[in-house]
């Protein structure tokens, strides 16, 4: 064996064991070899919230929390996000290389060809309360959307694959567009595929009754920024979701239902709601100091703060806080924002925080902007859930086509009790 290599030694039985040690790891399968007996199980790793576990190799998004990098397919996000617009990001991030402009336009028209739902659609939305979580309704609908499209269970066939990519990049803004509707009691508004993909949805959302709706550029531009923030972050809890249900080939439309899933939680997606009705609650900045003495006592935490992998300043926040100005600009500002700005202050310089390596996240400044371009709060997670659609996509290409990825099964450490007697009913 070369010196790429980890030697354990075992205590308990003073046996050692040479690993190799490829991309900085070591292969958890390699630890089943360390017993005491001959018939062990042999030794496990134990991981809650797989703080320290690679599920797969991706060559999708590379972050560095220590340093405060995100690359999507080795492209800095400050790049992306300037130069780039969503669906070309949303080639990039699915094909693994920047468009050229024959290849974008082909790209763009395929998903332009797919914008639109079935008439039945309009049924199962008008089926929920006005007042259900559109996130709920984003969650089921997606689902519903598998029952349309039986081919999508073609899942080893590339064709149908790529169809399936078309079809859930383009459905996805029109069932988060009727949802918004039905929750309003508007009539729903049929995509214009004229607009870009950011403008059309805005359309869909916001139209009355002008007779061609044109979308301000401004917030146009800001809400493909957003989504451009959102379309991969690697091995999340949503996207880790989305894999493992993709793990026992279910199609991706189910499973990209279960990812939304995952998402809609105020730890991961749900944050920027939760952010939002924090700052409600602070209300004005004399009372951030009190607010953040009780996050510090362990009451709650301080949403859009903090990250499992970044401890340093998320590099999304800060091209969010720009785009914010610009909205600002033409919104007017959000008294919310100044609120923002003195917590982010606060909490920067405060010994718990700087302790922690806690900073703000994504999250923390998005839900400003969307309330400030008029969406409810509900819609937050739906908005998150657009953009990273494309990232659930490539995530789940990209396993698909793994060798070496098998069904999602973990182990466990069973503690509980063992060979019970079944007592009958009556004598318990
Ligand atoms: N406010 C106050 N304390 C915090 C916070 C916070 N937001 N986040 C972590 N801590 C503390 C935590 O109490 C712990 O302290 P101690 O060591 O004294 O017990 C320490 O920091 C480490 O926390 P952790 O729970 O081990 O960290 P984690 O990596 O498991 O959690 C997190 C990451 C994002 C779930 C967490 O920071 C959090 O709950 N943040 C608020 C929710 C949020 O903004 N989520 C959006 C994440 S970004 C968007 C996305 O990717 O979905």
């Amino acid at each position: 064996m070369s010196n790429e290599t980890l030697t354990i030694t075992d205590n308990r039985t003073g046996r050692t064991y040479e690993i190799a040690v490829e991309h900085e790891t070591i292969r958890a399968l390699d630890l089943r070899q360390i017993k005491v007996q001959e018939d062990d199980f042999g030794l496990m790793s134990y991981d809650p919230g797989y703080v320290n576990t690679a599920s797969c190799k991706s060559s999708i998004t590379f972050i560095d929390g220590a340093r405060g990098v995100l690359e999507y397919r080795g492209y800095p996000i400050e790049q992306v996000a300037e130069n780039g617009s969503f669906l070309e990001t949303a080639y990039l991030v699915i094909h693994g290389a920047l468009p050229n402009r024959e290849q974008l336009d082909e790209w763009t028209a395929a998903i332009r060809q797919h914008m639109y739902l079935h008439e039945n659609f309009k049924a199962l939305i008008n089926g929920f309360r006005h007042d259900a979580h559109l996130m709920g309704v984003f969650v089921s609908a997606a689902a519903a959307l598998s029952t349309f499209y039986p081919d999508a269970k073609q899942i080893h066939d590339p064709q149908a694959r790529r169809r399936s990519i078309h079809r859930l990049i383009a459905k996805v803004p029109i069932l988060a567009a009727y949802a918004y509707r039905h929750s309003m009691g508007m009539p729903y508004v049929e995509p214009d595929p004229e607009l870009s993909y950011a403008g059309n949805f805005l359309r869909m959302l916001f139209m009355r009754n002008e007779a061609r709706y044109k979308p301000n550029p401004v917030l146009e531009r800001a809400l493909d920024i957003l989504f451009i923030l959102h379309a991969d972050h690697e091995q999340n809890c949503s996207t880790s979701t989305m894999r493992l249900v993709g793990s026992s080939h279910a199609d991706p439309f189910c499973a990209l239902a279960a990812a939304a899933a995952a998402l809609y939680g105020p730890l991961h997606g749900g944050a920027n709601e939760a952010v939002l009705r924090m700052l409600r609650e602070i209300g004005s900045k004399d009372n951030i100091p009190g607010y953040i003495e009780r996050v510090k006592k362990g009451e709650f935490r301080l949403m859009g703060f903090g990250h499992r992998v970044y401890k340093n300043y998320d590099p999304r926040a800060r091209i969010i806080k720009r785009t914010a100005d610009e909205v600002f600009e033409v919104t007017g500002r959000n008294p919310l924002l100044d609120i923002a700005i003195e917590l982010e202050r606060i909490a920067l310089e405060d010994e718990y925080f700087v302790k922690r390596k806690l900073y703000p996240n994504v999250d923390f400044y998005s839900g400003i902007i969307y309330q400030a371009m008029g969406f409810p709060v509900e819609m937050f997670p739906v908005l998150f859930a657009i953009g990273r659609t494309v990232g659930w996509l490539a995530q789940w290409q990209e396993l698909l086509t793994d060798k070496e990825q098998r069904i999602g099964r973990p182990r466990q450490i069973y503690l509980g009790a063992r060979g019970r007697e079944w007592v009958p009913i009556e004598k318990r």
